[in-house]
């Protein structure tokens, strides 16, 4: 696709790609276990949709802590840095597979931005 990212809808395609793509990742897909179940895995990315639209548009939608969860999970499953170039790796492919564009790329800097950040929290380099 040709154009740029403008609505939630866009997002919903985004993130659905990304977690087909995480499912099947042998790295990654040990952390997504409870989303296979098809209610919780809607529901979690309806809550993906509301992040990223805060983050790209300023919509207001996330209120949370988004470091929060990946705390309690790097407690129980430590985070590596071989998780974090897989993940980004994946979310890069499917935000340009679908869109291309200012949103698109601010999309993919955020991700590797707050990536760098849990990654500094995390100690991990
Ligand atoms: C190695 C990298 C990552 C892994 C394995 C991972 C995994 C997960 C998992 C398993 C959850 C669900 C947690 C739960 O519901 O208890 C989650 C939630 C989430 N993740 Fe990540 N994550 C990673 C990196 C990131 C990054 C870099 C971002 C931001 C750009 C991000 C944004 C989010 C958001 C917004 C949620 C939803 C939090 C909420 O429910 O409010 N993740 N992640």
């Amino acid at each position: 696709m040709n154009r740029d990212i403008n609505s939630r809808e866009d997002l919903l395609t985004i993130v659905r790609d990304f977690y087909e793509s995480l499912f099947q990742n042998e790295e990654l897909k040990h952390f997504f276990e409870d989303f296979k179940e098809e209610k919780a895995l809607e529901h979690h990315l309806a809550t993906l949709v509301d992040f990223w639209d805060n983050t790209l548009f300023y919509s207001g939608s996330y209120k949370k802590n988004a470091m929060k969860p990946h705390i309690m999970l790097h407690d129980q499953n430590p985070l590596k840095n071989i998780h974090f170039k897989h993940w980004l790796a994946l979310l890069t492919k499917a935000i340009d597979k679908n869109f291309k564009g200012e949103n698109a790329e601010t999309m993919k800097n955020r991700a590797l931005s707050i990536a760098t950040v849990m990654k500094i929290k995390f100690g991990i380099e």
